[in-house]
């Protein structure tokens, strides 16, 4: 497999398209001090930290955070957010698989939406436990669609295009929530935590193919440049037969979980 995949590529747009409504960022901070049993003394690693999407919520609320990224671009987006205010966040250049800091270093230690695209991303979540603290806790979460909704279907579709071009679409990390999951438990017996369920948009298939022809999210870019465009007009015909309209809205779901790894 290659490289990990950076976000240098999303920054001027990757807030916008990955917007969460206020409460569930709400929600998802009071999780993570929660969970972790957090207090202004206690230190926080986000793994692939990128424009502070969690991390800034966290920060306002006190506590002191750590954040690494392979994307200098993305951290670029949270210093400025954050520039002359009073909060306390150090920031670093590092691979997931090779974090800069001494075991048992964080109180708690989280990951959102990063190890699939992190390659030999086994070893990485056994760094990220080892920084873990005795009676602290690793909390993951891991972007999942509905298999049966009209855009998994059409980017499963687009994988079979790809194949059949022989290109292996695949991304580096982990390709499935299970995977990343079993891997976990052998670290420690994860629990499963629901901390958010919304609606996330209305959305046509049209849009979802204007999407992916943008290539706005990771999935796409596994794809040489020149291909994509080679493509589309297949996937668009597939979409027409299959969904009988592009102009068909759908509604799409989002959920926010951890897995929740305690260390004894
Ligand atoms: C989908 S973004 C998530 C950012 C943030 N956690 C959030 O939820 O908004 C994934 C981030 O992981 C970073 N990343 C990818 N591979 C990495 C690696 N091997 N080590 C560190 N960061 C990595 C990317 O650069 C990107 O900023």
């Amino acid at each position: 497999m290659s490289a990990s995949l950076g976000f240098d590529r999303a920054v001027s747009y990757y807030d916008k398209s990955r917007a969460i409504p206020d409460w569930v960022s709400s929600a998802v901070t009071d999780s993570i001090i929660e969970l972790g049993k957090l207090t202004p003394r206690s230190r926080v690693l986000e793994i692939g930290i990128g424009t502070g999407r969690i991390a800034l919520p966290v920060l306002k609320r006190g506590l002191p955070v750590w954040g690494i990224d392979l994307s200098l671009g993305m951290m670029a987006e949270l210093q400025t957010k954050i520039a002359n205010r009073d909060l306390c966040v150090t920031l670093a250049q590092a691979d997931a698989n090779a974090l800069p800091f001494p075991d048992a270093s964080f109180d708690c230690v989280y990951a959102v939406h990063v190890y699939h695209l992190v390659a030999n991303w086994q070893k990485a979540v056994r760094d990220a436990w080892r920084t873990v603290k005795r009676g602290g806790c690793f909390l993951v979460t891991y972007h999942k669609r509905d298999p049966q909704s009209p855009n998994a279907k059409l980017r499963r579709r687009l994988f079979e295009l790809a194949k059949e071009h022989g290109i292996d679409a695949r991304r580096p990390g982990s390709q499935s929530y299970d995977e990343l999951r079993s891997e976990l438990d052998k670290l420690s017996p994860t629990q499963l935590v629901e901390i958010a369920r919304w609606l996330e948009r209305t959305v046509t298939v049209s849009q979802i193919l204007g999407e992916i022809s943008k290539r706005l999210f990771s999935d796409t870019w596994m794809i040489p440049e020149n291909v994509l465009p080679q493509l589309m007009p297949s996937l668009r015909d597939w979409a027409q037969r299959e969904f009988g309209r592009l102009d068909y809205a759908v509604r799409e779901e989002e959920e926010f979980s951890w897995m929740v790894l305690r260390k004894a």
